[in-house]
């Protein structure tokens, strides 16, 4: 008798299943034990302790496929090689201009939203990332919540004394919150614009900015007002203050008490730093 035909692989595998299932196995385990419980808490840290490594140049913690091909480490390594490279802030926003890695890029961004303001400002703003009016006049923080936000930053007498950029530089659809990985490739972008500007204090706008920049799981309302520093690669600690989003203080008015509060904290800072009485 000649022997049966060998099985297609998915008849092979639906024999063996009805097999097994006749047999009695109706659940399927793993050779080694796993604490499901432990891997859903390190998916809850990940995301911020992820974009703040990446600010600080480590990559090892980035492992997501960003699609292309492409894994998010190596995205963020090649983001900090064009970062490196850039000598000036010009070179810097044509290197951001020019690259292709971040998925936002694809996503509907009409351009690319660097930064603006004084290119040796002693404070540095970073905001979250760009909203529909940045992405159509390619600016940070040109929307209502950046005219309040200048109007607040003109009382506190901080105008021209500021730059201003965010976590990330092209929109993300309908507004919504870069995710740590958007934030993650562009971080070497944002590390090369601090060194570059050299700022004496760095202000944090909002609890994207702030999670991205500091990799604390704290909320806004917990962690603005509150000094502490950030250090880059280059080892210069830099005094930072997260604050309140001008988007939310639109929302909230009453909250700009606190905001306010903050504002005349980094312009005492500011006199400090700068040797004033
Ligand atoms: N909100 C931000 O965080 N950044 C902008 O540039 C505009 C709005």
């Amino acid at each position: 008798m000649n022997p049966a035909p060998p099985l297609a692989p998915d008849a092979a595998l639906t024999s063996l299943l009805a097999f097994w299932a006749e047999a009695g196995v109706d659940t399927a385990y793993a050779e080694a034990p796993v604490n499901r419980l432990e891997a859903g808490r390190r998916r809850l840290d990940a995301p911020a302790r992820t974009a703040a490594a990446a600010v600080r140049g480590e990559t090892s913690l980035v492992l997501s496929p960003v699609g292309g091909g492409v894994g998010t480490a190596s995205a963020v390594a090649i983001a900090r090689d064009l970062a490196r490279a850039a000598d000036s802030l010009e070179a810097l926003a044509a290197a951001i201009a020019a690259f292709e890695l971040c998925p936002l890029k694809t996503m509907g961004a009409r351009q690319s939203v660097f930064a603006r303001g004084r290119a040796d400002a002693p404070v540095m703003l970073i905001g979250e990332g760009p909203g529909a009016d940045e992405d159509i006049q390619g600016q940070p923080f040109v929307g209502k919540a950046g005219k309040l936000l200048d109007r607040m930053l003109a009382a506190a007498g901080l105008e021209g004394e500021v730059f201003i950029t965010n976590t990330v530089f092209w929109r993300p659809p309908a507004n919504r919150t870069p995710t740590p990985e958007e934030q993650a490739i562009c971080a070497p972008f944002v590390a090369r614009a601090i060194e570059l500007v050299d700022p004496k204090l760095l202000v944090l706008v909002g609890g994207a900015a702030a999670k991205a920049m500091l990799g604390r799981p704290e909320g806004i309302l917990s962690l603005r007002g509150r000094w502490s520093e950030w250090t880059g690669e280059d080892g210069h600690p830099r005094p930072t203050l997260p604050t309140l989003h001008p988007a939310f203080l639109l929302r909230q008015p009453a909250a700009k008490k606190q905001a306010w509060s903050d504002l005349m904290s980094v312009a005492a800072r500011l006199d400090r730093e700068r040797g004033s009485p």
